[in-house]
């Protein structure tokens, strides 16, 4: 089989300048997803015609395995095929999807299939309570499909048919070169309409038969940002619904959002209103609490993730505890049983097993060993306004509060450093490390005093 999907439609209820199948559902572009329900049909060839947007298209989609096939002026739909069909083996059946139908199912496709000697149409069509827009399924009196015609061309009559052409279609490949050399643009819109090919097959008595798909949503198309909302809540809702029936514990299915691939292990619970975009791998027993943004991150068995966290690009070990609010950065590596606390940011870092950052930190380009606390108000400081430097940290060590670790800098084994140290030069294990102070004590100071104001005087 040949898959030919029709993108070249300048989608300009979009008001965007991005082409209209480029715009992403679950983070990745309308047209991915269509490219991938093609793909599970395992067709020897996928044809992609593209026109609006210049090369976006093509550069959006290269070393894919996919064929483009430029349509320029755009003159419909039966011209965009055209365009495909150098790309096509005419020896077997062509399958039309549109870029702007994203959520169709591979089960329902597959019902469209047709074998390579079959001389028959299949045309997938739906019943629909508000047909506008849409062309017009024409069957004769003994129910056979005798013609689509486009809600422009169609009399009053034909109007009120509820059933509508999906646009989605599958046609032997020897026949569909013909009929595309036969349709003409004598209609409403001066457009070579693929519809029309189904009153061509008519003609040479090719039987036209119509299927139907699992849900009506899978035949909604984009037009406008409206819709594109919409059929972004048609998709996560789908999308939770398997989290459901794999066995995630979801707080509630319409308040998740997943860009991307969310992998859950046993026993996951995931509060609302959480983000997870690109990859993410959530262990066994992992929760999630409520507001949490995920990207991109691996996150071990039994870990807990605390309210309002941000994790980018990270990785996490088994039974940690990050947040609530704490904010891990790329390259964040965290070993099993390590706790990072509220407004803690921890970037391009390792954490060693049970160490420890709780409150108010910032942890940039270091590594850090097994075992280590790291007081509130602490921070690495790993820029020097040109270069960043290395901080290590080595096992069991003890930092204290608000300390500064001018970086590069190391701090040995079981040493302790005192609260509100700067640290710039490196610091032997064990022992204690301070900075010399001095407190001292004015009795004799005075607090300054505000000029108190008059008193008003009494009327
Ligand atoms: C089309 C069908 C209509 C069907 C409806 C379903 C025709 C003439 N009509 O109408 O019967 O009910 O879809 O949604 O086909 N495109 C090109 N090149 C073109 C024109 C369109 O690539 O020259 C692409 C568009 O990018 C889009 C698709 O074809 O992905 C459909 O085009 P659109 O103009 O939206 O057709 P409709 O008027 O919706
Ligand atoms: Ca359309």
């Amino acid at each position: 089989m040949n898959v030919v999907i029709l993108a070249a439609g300048q989608g300009k209820r979009m008001r965007s300048s991005l082409p209209k199948v480029l715009h992403p559902i679950g983070g990745v572009p309308m047209l991915a997803h269509v490219i991938e329900q093609a793909r599970a049909l395992e067709p020897s060839r996928i044809c992609v015609v593209y026109g609006h947007g210049g090369e976006a298209v093509p550069q959006a989609f290269a070393d894919q395995g996919l064929a483009f096939a430029r349509q320029a002026p755009q003159l419909g739909t039966a011209h965009a095929v055209q365009q495909a069909m150098p790309h096509v083996d005419r020896a077997q059946p062509v399958l039309v999807l549109y870029g702007d139908v994203p959520l169709t199912r591979a089960s329902t496709l597959e019902r469209m299939r047709l074998d390579d000697a079959q001389r028959q149409v299949k045309l997938l069509t739906v019943e629909v309570a508000d047909p506008t827009g849409y062309g017009r399924i024409l069957r004769n009196t003994k129910g056979a499909v005798a013609g689509v015609v486009e809600e422009r061309d169609a009399t009053d009559k034909q109007r009120a048919i509820r059933e509508v052409n999906t646009g989605i279609l599958c046609v032997p490949g020897m026949l569909l070169g013909q009929w595309l050399a036969d349709v003409d643009n004598d209609n409403a819109q001066g457009e070579y309409y693929l519809p029309d090919i189904i009153r061509l097959a008519c003609v040479d008595r090719v039987p036209v038969v119509t299927e139907r798909p699992d849900e009506i949503w899978e035949t909604l198309g984009v037009n406008g940002k409206a819709q594109l909302a919409q059929l972004e809540r048609v998709y996560q809702f789908e999308v939770a619904r398997g989290l459901l029936d794999a066995g995630v514990t979801l707080a509630d299915p319409s308040r998740i959002d997943v860009r991307g691939t969310l992998l859950c292990g046993v026993d996951v619970t995931i509060d609302v209103g959480c983000v997870f975009e690109g990859t993410v791998k959530l262990a066994d027993g992992v929760s999630v609490g409520p507001h949490c943004v995920i990207r991109d991150a691996t996150i071990g068995v039994g870990t807990r993730i605390e309210a309002f966290t941000h994790i980018d690009t990270a990785t996490v070990g088994e039974r940690a505890r990050i947040g609530p609010y704490a904010r891990l950065r790329p390259d964040a590596a965290l070993a099993d049983e390590v706790h990072i606390g509220n407004f803690v940011e921890v970037k391009a870092s390792t954490f060693g097993a049970r160490s420890k950052a709780n409150h108010l930190a910032y942890v940039g380009d270091a590594v850090v060993g097994r075992d280590v606390n790291i007081g509130a108000g602490t921070i690495t400081c790993n820029y020097d306004g040109a270069n960043k430097h290395r901080t290590v940290i080595e096992d069991d060590v003890h930092i204290g509060s608000d300390v500064q670790l001018v970086a590069p800098v190391k701090i040995g084994k079981r040493a302790t450093v005192g609260a509100g140290t700067t640290v710039w030069q490196d610091v032997p294990a064990g022992g204690l490390t301070i900075n010399d102070k001095t407190q001292p004590h004015r009795a004799d100071w005075q607090r300054p005093q505000k000029a108190r104001p008059a008193a008003k005087k009494p009327r």
